[in-house]
């Protein structure tokens, strides 16, 4: 890497040189697809095309940046064509969707943010950056920092939930994973938190719908975690595809300039979601693709992330024609030089593959990936302490369901470059863990669950399995429950496929899809001891299972060595201490649903908003149990009364009463009783994940000050600290009782 005085000086000299073509060709990134064999049938004629399509752009000098290469002779080669392909060698930034995990694969990134962990969160970025970089990709489209809290819409998956607190932690957790120390620092790549902004509240959860947002939302919900995000360091955001109020997030000038850059301080670069800047004349804002490339640029985009002919390419005529101000341009190319001159790419612009190939091989890299799906686990359920289950005691063992023994679903969605043949899955897991000691049975009971319109990623050949077309459904569950009958427990494993969850994967229903259902009721009725495992990226209609099944272990999709880590969680070689990092609804009837709702007319009917059902959830936010047990002592506060600057500090004796040593991630919410604006009834304020050795009492102490009390009024239309009192309750989820009051002004 250069110091500052030469990189101004440097790109000052490359603005100075490049024609307008090629600046504007900085300002373009095509896809790359290199087509997996097995891929084709049905595959977009314009995809197949692309290849050479963007070969001859690259031999023309023309192309900012790649996506979608990770084999490292192919980035070698392409990045030699851009470097030749232009008189001032300058080279290609590779960017992809490294979303949790390149070849190792972590648990998914709802997963990751259960575990409460940011260590852990960090750690599982470290290393997806690291296999990235090795490879050639310089830039992940990630972390995807959207807060969900309507389960119908599939990308819940791809976040860490409700909750902007735990959304800025996690947010900020991953930049510092991806890009290490500093923006440019060695096997690290640049993160792109997406979607810019508000992407998570699609219209009756059906992705890329639009959004209508309140402002006190906007500011109070959305925006914390691209703060923290922002705060850490990312360099660069990814604005997003639908309608905010009206306006396309991604021509939309207030919120990528006033919000993005002078409320924010974002100072990276902006890209498009894929085709979004083409999108704004299929939103019916732009007038034409050319309309929509100046409009982007102007708005705030910098780079268009193009599927097809982008629409950017047209900037060239807007340029000439004075629709665009030069200076914009050179702004938007200087943003996008300065990272590949931070990532030393003028001076080292390919990777070394034998190198490449040692890095993706570490073993130390499946070992985290193991460690992260332990942490991510949240045990919803635990009955009479059915889990953990003695491995020494157990004659037999029965493990029943399609996704035990599918190793691309045990993977999760948003992942491209995994190894099958490493993938330990659950079945697997479990009779490593048994071997020699009880005989494990597998059964599938029942026929995979299939969408009914097929997933976007199906064309590129990548599919969960499916049963044959012989499949005999009858003698499948006679089979299964046979074995349930002769074992001492059963463990089935239910849930969605992966390619349920994820982009374009809105469902309008929550229930376990296919016949999962009456499977796991045929094996509940054996009268054998029974432990669901679920693997879902989305709350899942589990009444049923809630009050029939006793163990109910939540592993997510749980990556590479899953099968592992569930075996570990589910035998006591390790205890689950995840938390659910999102309300749990009973049905899809609640959904949108969070904690922090306000009080309102008739409270004393808050929990019966519905006539039919408790409008309360299945799961509170923040739920999980382990091994042993917590109990929470009367919460402190240091001063009854603080000024409006001042800061309490709320302090918690919080005992292990169990047997084992066991970790809690002590949760703190806040109520504000009066004020400008009505504030949630509670609404997580802060929370430490402690290890606490059986029979010991750790004390947990937190300090609430003016950032943790402040909020945006749309009263005021401003950021306000109202004098006030405060409730605060301290606990293992949100329905904490612990409680304290103080009061503020
Ligand atoms: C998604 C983005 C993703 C991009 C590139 C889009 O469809 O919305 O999140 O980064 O594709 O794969």
């Amino acid at each position: 890497m250069t110091d500052t005085t030469e990189r101004t000086a440097r790109i000052d000299d490359l603005l100075a040189r490049m024609t307008t073509k090629q600046k504007v060709g900085q300002l373009i990134q095509y896809f790359y697809f290199s087509l997996p064999a097995g891929a084709g049938e049905g595959i977009d004629p314009f995809i197949s095309r692309q290849p050479q399509a963007v070969e001859a752009a690259l031999a023309e000098g023309v192309v900012g940046s790649l996506l979608f290469v990770t084999d490292p002779a192919e980035t070698n080669r392409l990045q030699k064509l851009a470097i030749e392909g232009n008189e001032h060698g300058i080279p290609l930034l590779f960017g992809f969707d490294v979303i949790h995990g390149l070849r190792t694969i972590f648990p998914v990134p709802i997963a990751l943010a259960a575990s409460w962990d940011a260590d852990t969160i960090e750690r599982a970025q470290t290393v997806a950056a690291r296999e990235a970089r090795a490879v050639g990709i310089h830039w992940a489209f990630a972390p995807m920092v959207d807060i969900a809290r309507d389960a119908r819409w599939g990308r819940i998956i791809e976040g860490a939930g409700e909750d902007p607190l735990l959304g800025s932690v996690v947010a900020a957790a991953q930049v510092r994973g991806f890009q290490g120390e500093e923006l440019g620092a060695s096997e690290h790549i640049v993160a792109g938190p997406k979607h810019f902004a508000g992407y998570g509240a699609a219209l009756g959860g059906r992705d890329y719908d639009e959004v209508d947002l309140s402002d006190q939302e906007f500011w109070n919900t959305c925006l914390p975690p691209f703060k923290a995000a922002i705060d850490a360091g990312a360099g660069n955001i990814m604005s997003a595809y639908m309608d905010l109020n009206g306006v396309p997030a991604s021509g939309n000038h207030w919120l990528l300039t006033e919000v993005l850059r002078d409320a924010l301080g974002f100072e990276g670069f902006v890209v498009t979601d894929a085709n979004a800047a083409k999108d704004l004349e299929t939103h019916h804002f732009a007038a034409d693709a050319a309309d929509a490339a100046v409009r982007a640029l102007n708005a705030g985009v910098d780079m268009e992330m193009g599927i097809f002919q982008p629409a950017f390419a047209n900037l060239i005529e807007a340029i000439d024609d004075g629709r665009v101000d030069t200076a914009r341009v050179d702004e938007a190319v200087r943003r996008i030089l300065v990272v590949k001159e931070k990532l030393g790419l003028f001076e080292q612009p390919y990777v070394d593959e034998a190198d490449a190939r040692r890095v993706l091989a570490d073993p130390a890299h499946r070992d985290e990936a193991q460690r992260a799906a332990e942490r991510s686990a949240v045990l919803l359920r635990n009955e009479g302490g059915i889990l953990p289950l003695d491995p020494d005691s157990l004659g037999s063992v029965a493990v029943i369901g399609p996704l035990a023994t599918s190793q691309r679903d045990t993977l999760g969605p948003w992942v491209f470059d995994f190894d099958l043949g490493e993938t330990v899955t659950i079945a697997e897991g479990i009779a490593t863990r048994l071997a020699g000691k009880a005989s494990v049975v597998v059964e599938q009971g029942v026929a995979e669950p299939k969408r009914t319109f097929p997933s976007m990623f199906e064309q590129f050949g990548d599919t969960s399995p499916s049963a044959p077309a012989d499949f005999d459904a009858d003698a499948a569950l006679d089979r299964a429950v046979r074995a349930a009958t002769d074992a001492d427990v059963a463990i089935v494993v239910l849930g969605e496929q992966q390619d349920m969850i994820g982009e374009n994967a809105s469902r309008s229903d929550l229930s376990l899809p296919g016949d999962q259902q009456r499977l796991l009721e045929a094996v509940v009725a054996t009268g054998t001891r029974v432990v669901l495992v679920l693997m879902n990226g989305r709350p899942l209609d589990i009444r049923w299972a809630a009050e029939n099944v006793p163990g109910i272990l939540d592993v997510w999709y749980p990556g590479t060595r899953g099968g592992s880590a569930v075996a570990s969680l589910l035998f006591g070689d390790t205890a689950p201490a995840g938390k659910l990092p999102f309300t749990w609804p009973r049905t899809v009837g609640q959904v949108p649903i969070h904690h922090a709702i306000t009080r309102s007319h008739a409270p004393q009917n808050q929990d019966k908003r519905y006539w039919n059902e408790e409008s309360t959830p299945l799961f509170p936010f923040g739920h999980g149990l382990g091994y042993t047990s917590f109990e929470y002592a009367e919460v402190r506060v240091d001063a009854e009364r603080v000024g409006l600057d001042g800061t309490v500090t709320v302090s918690v004796d919080v005992a292990n009463t169990g047997d084992r040593d066991g970790v809690e991630v002590v949760q703190l919410y806040l109520h504000q009783r009066f004020g400008t604006s009505s504030r949630p009834l509670r609404q997580l304020a802060a929370f430490e994940r402690v290890e606490i050795a059986a029979g010991q009492t750790e004390t947990v102490a937190f300090r609430i000050g003016p950032d943790e009390r402040r909020y945006w009024s749309a009263a005021t239309r401003d950021w306000v600290l109202d004098a006030t009192v405060f409730d605060v309750w301290v606990g293992g989820d949100a329905n904490a009782q612990a409680h304290a009051e103080f009061t503020v002004g």
